[in-house]
């Protein structure tokens, strides 16, 4: 750990984000009933995006002219040179969509290939919005709960199959890195998804949002570094918003490699999402896959720094809560069911503790008893909240 890095960093970019209609700091009264509580929830940060994204943005609106616009040649190289040099992924210019934002792609890859009362499935516990996008639109939902083993989770191949068959399911969700657990899918666990999907002929969608955030030495695999002959029922989720902290630029990618795949989805997006690419989206996206990377150096140092904090002070002081073994994503997932009733929990987190969380419950009926803390912030704020934590459990 790097700790003078770790120091620039949070003094060039971290930033206070209260009273600037952030949804996280702002609104805590509306979605916790309590203004005051130290906000530890939803997937952004407290840091600016890299300098080269804001001058980018700056220059455009220098300019003046939001007017329609084109998507230029620089920004696919710019996208495919970073996903190619980081994870060896080859894209073509015809294979890419767009969208404004994946979650909206996911409701529609539902929405365009699964019919009413089809079964989707995906593995819990897992990002609600998956749950939603599945009841929303009033199909089956099919679930399997990742097998645990201290913070280690895996998936039970045999069970995963049985289920696709036996519920017929039609599509399914990948979640890559696996929100909230932190897991990084191996290249073997991702070719025998794929082989089990492809000979039921199910659909994946893989939502790869998380891709860029790896703890040290871990490796990405995506996909799109499957065999070819696993594309023909494959679609990419990806985006730079959680990478370079641009939510709200409402900007992804929707990567679909089979050519029929990608006339069904132009067909119906020519009905269902007739809209033109985010303007400023395109030019933070391309600003950011080109002069961002040392940004994002800086950036995985301080979330690693701050899960080693978190690990280290639980270890010590409440060994008991069992923590997820992040290897991808800035989420720490942890199960405090040994020390905390879950029906207290909330009480537990928001009353003693002052802290706004995600809780468990709301990811899988199974985990009531758990958190997840979002990492990507200051140290002093992760300092402050793993501190309240133990204090409150040693009381
Ligand atoms: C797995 C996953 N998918 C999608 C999203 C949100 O995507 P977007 O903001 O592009 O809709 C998140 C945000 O936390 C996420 O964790």
């Amino acid at each position: 750990m790097n700790s003078r890095k770790i120091q620039s960093f949070c003094e060039e970019y971290g930033i206070d984000r209260k009273q600037t209609n952030c949804l996280k700091w702002d609104c805590l009264q509306e979605r916790f009933g309590n203004k005051d509580l130290l906000p530890m929830w939803i997937a952004d940060m407290e840091f600016k995006a890299p300098k080269a994204t804001r001058e980018a943005m700056i220059e455009r609106i220098e300019h003046g002219v939001f007017g329609y616009t084109c998507i230029p040649d620089s920004y696919y190289d710019a996208y495919f040179e970073w996903q190619n040099s980081r994870y060896g992924v080859g894209l073509k210019k015809e294979w890419i969509r767009f969208s404004q934002g994946v979650v909206q792609a996911f409701y529609a890859m539902i929405d365009l290939f699964t019919e009413q009362g089809d079964s989707v499935l995906f593995l819990t516990p897992v990002y609600y919005p998956f749950f939603n996008a599945v009841k929303d639109q009033k199909r089956h939902l099919v679930t399997l709960e990742l097998d645990s083993e201290k913070g280690n989770y895996t998936l039970d191949f045999e069970e995963f199959e049985r289920k696709i068959v036996e519920e017929k399911v039609k599509l399914f969700i990948q979640c890559s890195p696996h929100n909230p657990v932190g897991k990084v899918w191996t290249k073997e666990e991702l070719t025998e998804i794929a082989r089990i999907c492809k000979k039921h002929d199910v659909f994946i969608v893989s939502d790869e949002i998380h891709q860029d955030i790896l703890k040290k030495g871990v490796q990405f695999t995506s996909a799109l570094n499957l065999d070819a002959s696993y594309f023909n029922k494959l679609i990419v989720l990806n985006a730079p918003s959680k990478t370079f902290n641009l939510a709200c630029l409402l900007h992804a990618h929707i990567v679909i490699p089979n050519k029929q795949l990608r006339a069904q989805f132009d067909a119906y997006a020519n009905i269902h999402l007739k809209s033109e690419p985010s303007l400023m989206g395109v030019i933070a996206t391309e600003a950011s896959y080109r002069g961002g990377k040392e940004w994002l150096d800086g950036l995985l140092e301080v979330i690693d720094a701050n899960f080693d904090y978190l690990e280290e002070t639980l270890a010590l002081k409440a060994p008991q809560i069992v923590l997820s073994n992040r290897q991808g994503t800035y989420l720490a997932w942890l199960d405090l069911s040994a020390y905390v009733e879950p029906k207290q929990l909330k009480e537990f987190i928001q009353d003693k503790c002052g802290l706004a969380v995600d809780f468990g419950s709301w990811f899988s009926p199974n985990t009531k008893g758990f958190v997840r803390l979002n990492l990507a912030t200051k140290p002093e704020y992760v300092q402050q909240a793993v501190n309240k934590i133990v204090e409150n459990l040693q009381k």
